[in-house]
């Protein structure tokens, strides 16, 4: 049963150390090994990987850069599908000589196609919780997604006149993803993957709109620009100004359907997406949960208009199609004096309030004035400043506690904060390593909230790991990407740690004698963040994205920071960990 081991989190590993060498680092008694890696064959006539020798006709049918959200698909017992965002392209890692403003045609063509996510087949050798890519036989849903993959726009904005181009006169038909960082799965299996940074593909933006500026896209070309445009046009907003508004979407991928088009739901609204979790509310209504990674930016939810019906999906793949958007508004319960940007409890032990979701839109009913829908689902940001929503510590991954039912959002840092803008949700000026924040959902569109964990050196007196005893924690800093195992403990993937180690993956239980003990479980090599992560229903395996290895100011493939996987270049990897004796991950 799910809750057996609860009460004390059922943690009894090992904690590593940080470290700050170019090693992946696991526990005592566990194991690990690279599932698939960047320029792997996945795709029928793919070359294997070769460094000195890429193109983009190759990269589109090999295992793509920088992997992000990952998820699977079982396919029996010990088969199953792995889904993988490829959030991001490091051209000055992955070609010698490399220069923004003289890049190649072919290296552009590479970056467009390491771009997107891949679905592929893995296996595992019974009794283990070791798997491993499939490389023979036929591997039918095998798949990459890329920033050339023809797309769908469904839902109320689909077919408006911003989502129009010279290409795709009536607006439905998008081309690629980019940036594609966290994600969810739905409980009829598929894939949302989340489009964030996806300003900075584009060239030329209209300086007079305020549009424009709200999602930061560069009004020039600036020098560290892909040049996308260089090879395809729609990238030059002098020249198809309504391009950039066709990104910034959650997509939802069927990975059984490697022949379907992925669908951008435009009803989820449009921002520097992180996650759209998913779950099935007491009145049957479909929820998803999301966050938009930038510095005082906000969190947001979707409720669906129709109920989830069990076993019925053709029905519930229109459920996110139309519902209501909605943006979070937090309030504290403490006195503002108390709330001084310090990071120190206030005085009533907590920091923790009161919130609302303020109604953006309902399907093509605007609730914010002097906005239509569509302007609301395709401009959010804007749509959302009007309302008060709260703003946030960079809103990233969002997941909900399968014990409690909790919702955590991972606050990954706010460096710009001044003490002035110090609020109790936000409760510390120039925060360089983040927080992490539970909503417990209230009646209609309340909810309570709490912080459990104010990450940094638990040394620090700003920091606080749910009141357990700090001289026993691991150092945290910046979470990310988060995930729950089946015992309701959080696992927290880092990225950017500002107290000088290599980011990791750490794991804090919730309830009981524990809740607060936050461990480090495994670390990962020199430049690299720590996505992922997933914990396998079984518990057996828990699977992580190594993305940027190496990404270091200055590195190059003459000069690199990381050699790791292989010794050679450094690769962006989806790794898998398991106990040598088969036990329980955290065991
Ligand atoms: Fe791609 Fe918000 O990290
Ligand atoms: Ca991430
Ligand atoms: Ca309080
Ligand atoms: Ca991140």
């Amino acid at each position: 049963p799910a809750t057996t081991h609860a009460r004390g989190g059922g943690l009894r590993f090992t904690p590593v150390p940080p470290q700050t060498g170019d090693v992946f680092t696991v526990p005592g008694g566990y194991d690990s090994a690279v599932v698939v890696r960047w320029g792997d064959p996945v795709l029928p006539g793919a070359p294997a990987f070769d460094f000195d020798n890429q193109s983009g006709d190759a990269q589109a049918k090999q295992f793509g850069y920088n992997c992000d959200y990952v998820t699977l698909f079982p396919m029996g017992r010990d088969r199953a599908l792995l889904w993988v965002n490829h959030e991001y392209t490091n051209e000055a890692l992955m070609f010698r000589g490399y220069s923004a403003p003289a890049a190649t045609e072919e290296q552009i063509k590479i970056g467009m196609a390491a771009h997107g996510g891949s679905v592929v087949e893995i296996e595992r050798a019974r009794g283990t919780g070791r798997w491993k890519l499939v490389t023979t036989g036929r591997r039918r849903y095998n798949r990459r997604i890329t920033a050339q993959t023809p797309m769908r726009f469904t839902g109320p904005a689909a077919g408006h006149d911003l989502l129009k181009t010279a290409a795709d006169p009536e607006g439905r038909n998008p081309l690629g993803m980019l940036n594609n960082c966290a994600g969810g799965t739905t409980p009829w299996g598929t894939v949302l993957t989340a489009e964030e940074n996806f300003d900075q593909y584009f060239v030329n933006g209209d300086r007079a709109d305020p549009n424009v500026a709200r999602y930061a896209i560069p009004t020039n070309v600036p020098s560290n620009n892909r040049r996308f445009d260089r090879v395809d046009e729609r990238f030059d907003l002098a020249k198809h100004p309504n391009e950039a508004n066709r990104f910034g979407w959650i997509v939802e991928i069927d990975p059984f359907d490697p022949d379907g088009a992925p669908i951008k739901r435009t009803a989820l609204g449009r921002f520097k997406h992180e996650a759209a979790t998913t779950s099935v509310r007491r009145d049957g209504r479909l929820e998803a949960y999301m966050g938009d990674d930038s510095r005082f930016e906000y969190v947001y939810k979707f409720v669906s208009k129709e109920r989830y019906r069990h076993g019925d999906d053709r029905h519930n793949r229109t459920l996110l199609d139309e519902g209501t958007l909605y943006v979070a508004r937090f309030t504290g319960d403490s006195p503002k004096e108390e709330i001084d940007g310090s990071g120190r409890l206030p005085e009533d032990g907590g920091f923790d309030g009161s919130g609302e979701w303020i109604p953006l839109v309902s399907g093509n009913t605007s609730h914010v004035p002097g906005m239509t829908a569509e302007q609301v689902l395709v401009f959010t940001r804007v749509a959302a400043d009007k309302v008060g929503a709260t703003k946030m510590d960079r809103p990233e991954d969002v997941e909900r506690n399968p014990v409690t039912g909790g919702v955590f959002v991972a606050l990954t840092n706010n460096s710009n904060r001044t003490p002035a803008q110090a609020d109790e949700a936000n409760p510390r000026a120039a925060n360089k390593s983040g927080h992490i924040l539970e909503i417990v959902e209230g009646r209609g569109t309340a909810f309570a909230w709490s912080i459990p964990l104010v990450c940094g050196d638990p040394n620090d007196p700003a920091t606080y790991f749910a009141g357990f005893d700090k001289t026993k924690v691991s150092p945290i800093s910046c979470p990310d990407n988060v995930a729950f195992d089946r015992d309701g403990n959080l696992w927290i993937g880092t990225d950017g740690n500002s107290l000088g180690h290599n980011d990791g993956l750490f794991v804090m239980p919730l309830r009981g004698r524990e809740r607060g003990y936050v461990r480090q479980f495994l670390s990962v090599p020199v430049g690299a963040e720590t996505c992922g992560p997933l914990v396998t229903e079984d518990q057996r395996s828990v699977f992580v994205a190594v993305q940027h290895p190496g990404e270091v100011d200055g590195a190059t493939p003459d000069n690199p920071a990381s050699r790791w996987p292989d010794g050679d270049q450094p690769r962006p990897s989806v790794v898998v960990v398991w106990h040598g004796q088969g036990k329980k991950i955290g065991s």
